[in-house]
């Protein structure tokens, strides 16, 4: 039996004919781009996240780089981050002309230090940007501490987090601001792209309105030079389709973790480990291991996939070459970039698909010393 990494389209066939009738409205409706279905979405999302905003985009990536702009983030400051995350985190600091200042990861969460934070604050700073990596929700107590007691802003990055908590707080309502992605295999997916921006803070919202659309807020007068970053109707109704089913899909990638724990996983490769107070939605299930190539050849030849991401942290690529980071900066970061590993991991996977691939582990690593 061959197990694939991902599976978002099983997840939703037991409502494939509602998702049919839903575009067809939509499509009939001739509302397409910022209509009824966007504004109902905003409200649920809000209510959903226990946030007082909620404003779509067309992308992850787009509501990063609003989100900065909408904090005044510019030219000549930084923006402390994780080089362990998709290049995007990183990518819409130096889109809006800031430069990302790169510190290390917890190695029991693969989310930013708190202390490496506070070592890389300069005279320059003006947020953090943490990322709930995998699913897994950054040590938000403490880095809202540091954000407040510097006076710096915090932008969460939650795209891989939708319904991740930290002591019963919803990821994406901690910060300054928040962003989401709706890509398809994201765990609230969307049928192509979509973001969100969320925020507690009016000033911040009234903001990232008007920069979704050309910097203006009645299409005739315009304020600032802005994006056109609109989530559209189609989109939007159909993740309100799937906003009601993401607790369960959540609740069963938990319990995925629990049958991989209980197969006996990590006599083989380290497995992930959860902070009390967290609840991880396990967007990834990345494990370690010292046998990487091994590992991803054996299971291949068996069927079952496997993937490496964020092999080259951000310090290390081409494109930062300029910022002079050099192997050795960031020790957890380059541990974690080598030896991690992401496992099947979706929201219909069955027992007896988790047996499959320990039994393929099994087959092709020799167990853990010690
Ligand atoms: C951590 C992280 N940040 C940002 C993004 C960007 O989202 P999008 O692909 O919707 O632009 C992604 C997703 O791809 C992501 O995983």
């Amino acid at each position: 039996m061959a197990v694939p990494l991902m599976d978002p389209g099983a997840q939703w066939a037991a409502y494939a004919d509602e998702l049919d009738q839903i575009a067809i409205d939509v499509i009939r409706s001739g509302r397409f781009i910022l209509g009824p279905q966007v504004a109902e979405f905003e409200r649920e999302a809000a209510a959903y996240l226990g946030v007082k905003h909620a404003i779509g985009v067309a992308n992850g990536t787009d509501a990063l780089t609003i989100s900065l702009r909408a904090l005044g983030i510019g030219p000549g400051d930084e923006v402390i981050c994780p080089a362990y995350t998709f290049f995007a985190t990183p990518e819409t600091i130096s889109s809006v002309g800031a430069t990302p200042v790169f510190a290390d990861v917890d190695p029991a969460t693969a989310c930013l230090d708190v202390d490496d934070v506070r070592a890389r604050i300069t005279g320059r700073t003006k947020a953090i940007m943490p990322v709930h990596l995998f699913g897994q929700v950054a040590d938000m107590a403490a880095l809202r501490t540091l954000a407040s007691e510097r006076g710096l802003a915090l932008v969460e990055d939650s795209a891989q987090a939708w319904g991740a908590e930290q002591g019963g707080v919803k990821a994406g309502a901690f910060g300054d601001a928040a962003t989401f992605s709706f890509f398809p295999t994201k765990n609230l997916p969307a049928f192509g792209d979509g973001g969100l921006v969320v925020t507690n803070r009016d000033d911040v919202a009234e903001l990232v309105r008007k920069l979704r659309f050309h910097g203006s807020t009645d299409k005739v007068t315009f304020e600032h030079v802005g994006f056109n970053s609109r989530l559209d109707e189609l989109q939007a109704a159909i993740i309100r389709r799937h906003l009601p089913e993401v607790d369960a899909w959540n609740a069963h990638r938990r319990t995925v973790a629990g049958w991989y724990e209980a197969a006996g996983l990590g006599e083989f490769v380290e497995l992930p480990t959860v902070p009390d107070g967290n609840s991880m939605i396990y967007h990834l299930y990345v494990v370690r291991t010292d046998q990487r190539d091994e590992l991803i050849a054996g299971l291949k030849q068996l069927g079952v996939a496997a993937a490496v991401y964020y092999g080259i942290p951000h310090h290390l690529q081409p494109v930062y070459a300029g910022l002079g980071g050099a192997p050795g900066d960031l020790p957890v970061t380059e541990q974690l970039a080598a030896t991690g590993v992401a496992m099947p991991m979706f929201a219909t996977m069955t027992r007896d698909q988790v047996e499959e691939v320990v039994a393929a582990v099994r087959a092709s690593v020799p167990a853990r010393i010690g």
